[in-house]
């Protein structure tokens, strides 16, 4: 048996009644948005970016069992969010790197067979409910990520910055969250990974890494991801058009 045929003889999930949980990284310090605060604490419409992330998932009409918050151990700024009483959001402490994080909060999961995890960055704040709804219709056991196939000219470079080639773009995908997994198969992947010094940057990579090839669904291009100073009045701009 291939490694690659392990998810689909593993698929012994009752996909239709199976538990959903969200863990939601947001432990990071936001480098390069260069502002006074971590990114996630930075307010758009009267509210912070984390409380339009959490929202998409709370007000969803299929109900996350439990919404797992990593934040950055002695977090100051958590403690003033009014959404901290909702006894579905559990709150625990993230780790140096998002994958360290995302692995903390399924360490948290009481796993069944049965339990598929969906991961979603604080700082991606204009995720719509009909993302989420593609991203549960897909009964793929391997797991499923929303993503955009790439429309610019795609460059390989050489480490002198020149161009080494031209990449076919028809096979490049930008990965978004959310990205959806059996627990238990995405916390074996994403512990083996880090413990073998693997540089992790999404869910999907851990996967891919355990020999698995997760499902690509097309996402929207305003679920962004909030990273620099201009990104904040475009989340701004596509907030308020999903009014
Ligand atoms: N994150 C996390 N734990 C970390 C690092 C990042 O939970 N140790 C979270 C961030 O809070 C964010 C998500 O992972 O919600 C995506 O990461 P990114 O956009 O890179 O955020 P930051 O790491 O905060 O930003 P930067 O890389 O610019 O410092
Ligand atoms: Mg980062």
């Amino acid at each position: 048996m291939t490694v690659k045929n392990q998810a689909k003889n593993t698929a012994l999930y009752a996909l239709e009644n199976r538990r959903i949980v969200a863990v939601v990284p947001a432990a990071g310090i936001g480098s390069r948005m260069q502002a006074d605060k971590p990114k996630q604490y930075l307010t758009i419409q009267a509210k912070t970016i984390l409380e339009h992330s959490l929202n998409v998932l709370l007000s969803h009409p299929v109900n996350f069992d439990q919404i797992i918050l990593a934040v950055a151990p002695n977090d100051p700024y958590l403690s003033e969010l009014p959404f901290l009483a909702n006894p579905r959001i559990c709150v625990i402490n993230g780790g140096e790197t998002r994958a360290d994080s995302v692995l903390n909060g399924l360490k948290q999961i009481a796993i069944t067979e049965n339990t598929w995890v969906m991961v979603h960055d604080a700082a991606r704040p204009c995720l719509t409910h009909a993302d989420i709804d593609k991203l549960l219709a897909i009964k793929d056991p391997n797991g499923a990520i929303l993503a955009i196939p790439a429309v610019d000219t795609i460059k390989r470079a050489t480490n002198q910055r020149q161009i080494q080639q031209t990449e076919d773009r028809n096979q490049i995908w930008l990965a978004q969250t959310p990205q959806f997994f059996p627990v238990d198969l995405l916390r074996n992947a994403l512990q083996t990974a880090l413990q073998q010094g693997l540089s992790i940057t999404d869910e999907a990579s851990a996967m891919e890494f355990a020999g698995f090839q997760p499902h690509l669904v097309t996402g929207r291009t305003d679920n962004i991801k909030i990273t620099r100073p201009e990104d904040l009045a475009l989340a701004e701009f596509y907030l308020s058009k999903q009014k």
